[in-house]
């Protein structure tokens, strides 16, 4: 990412003016995936990746903004007619609708930005985008909104301004992470735990492996695996399919479609993973927590299928490795496996698994360790 100084500076010499700067990072999820929209739990924490904006009141009605990795520039209005054409400026338009749906008076801006969270790797660039153009507004005009509304703003950007249908996951680590810290968030009651996590205290890493192969959750099947999962809860009785036993889904099984079947059966499993995770969490047993891993990388190839070829290989080389957990981490469709590695084993997992992987797909995965850090934040 470019660092805060070049972003200031940049800004500096597009308005003429100081910013205010502002950071939200991206997020891992250790369990629960495809759980939140479903009312069930999450396990997320913040990484040290991120978006860093420089932002400035302009006193006008209108929105100036500059993509720095893109090298590219836009203005919009804040009324819903205004809406940009270009992707990325849709997050920052979505925000400022959102806040002002929910009764927040607010003005015209310019802003610098950029981001070192690798794109459609399953990280949340966009909730990190999200969350700081919410935070940054939310502090600007003292708007008063508590932490899970500013989640919301983004969720609702989302939904209602680019076509992602998403739970409350992604924004809700990026705004509410902390240092250390993994949050356990139950995505029906909205109560929320921090667990301390190191694993490096019991001797093991936490590593992320981007396959490179690009997620693209707008227009995918991420919405239909929702509508599925919806599906299912209705003919159970229930708002959500948090909750739904194995029998029961056995009992309607005649009622509903073997794929929406197959849907809720990953994520009643799935359920019970999260559950089992935090349990063996809190006994130290790490090796409990990678056996769910796997469990969840081949429940979400083979059951909800949102994994492909390379990540089911890299999933299957950290098995020969002895890695002790590895999967699928985020939307599906691409991007990272998450992998829990005992220390002694990973520089030959992180060799091997390049080398193979190369070798196989003619470039290199992208390894990156895994830092836990802190949300929304000025900086
Ligand atoms: C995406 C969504 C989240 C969540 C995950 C899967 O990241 O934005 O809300 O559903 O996929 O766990």
């Amino acid at each position: 990412m470019n660092d805060k100084n070049v972003i200031k500076q940049k800004f500096v010499e597009l308005y003429g003016a100081e910013p205010e700067m502002f950071a939200s990072p991206g997020r891992i999820n250790l369990i629960g995936e495809h759980t939140d929209y479903n009312g069930g739990f999450v396990f997320p924490g913040a990484v040290d990746k991120g978006i860093t904006a420089a932002i400035r009141l302009n006193g006008t009605d209108k929105v100036r903004a500059y993509a720095m990795d893109l090298g590219e520039s836009t203005e919009f209005g804040l009324n819903e007619e205004d809406k940009p054409s270009q992707m990325w400026a849709c997050y920052v338009f979505g925000v400022c609708r959102e806040i002002q749906k929910r009764g927040g008076k607010i003005g015209g801006f310019d802003t610098v930005f950029s981001g070192d969270v690798p794109l459609g790797a399953g990280m949340s660039s966009s909730a990190a985008l999200e969350s700081t153009f919410a935070f940054a507004l939310n502090e600007f005009y003292n708007l008063g909104f508590e932490k899970f509304e500013l989640a919301r703003i983004g969720q609702s950007t989302e939904h209602n301004y680019c076509g992602v249908n998403c739970g409350i996951m992604d924004q809700f680590a990026s705004v509410c992470g902390k240092a250390g810290h993994l949050m356990r968030l139950d995505c029906r009651s909205m109560e929320f735990e921090y667990f301390p996590f190191d694993p490096a205290k019991h001797g093991y890493r936490l590593v992320l492996v981007n396959s490179c192969v690009k997620h693209e959750l707008v227009g995918s099947p991420y919405n239909d695996r929702r509508a599925s999962c919806e599906r299912v809860a209705k003919v159970l009785g229930q708002e959500f399919l948090r909750g739904a036993s194995m029998e029961q889904l056995e009992a309607i099984k005649d009622q509903i479609s073997e794929e929406d079947y197959m849907r809720a059966r990953y994520v009643i499993g799935e359920e019970q993973r999260v559950l089992d995770v935090c349990a063996a969490l809190e006994q130290g047993d790490l090796e409990t927590v990678g056996a769910r891993m796997y469990e969840t990388h081949w429940g979400m190839s083979k059951d909800y299928e949102v994994s492909c070829e390379e990540l089911d290989f890299l999933a299957e080389v950290a098995k020969e490795c002895g890695v002790s957990g590895s999967r699928i981490m985020g939307g599906g469709f691409g991007g990272c496996t998450i992998n829990l590695v005992k220390e002694e084993l990973y520089d030959n997992f992180i060799k091997t698994a390049t080398e193979k992987f190369a070798a196989k797909y003619g470039h290199e995965p992208k390894v990156y360790p895994v830092i836990i850090s802190d949300g929304a934040r000025r900086i």
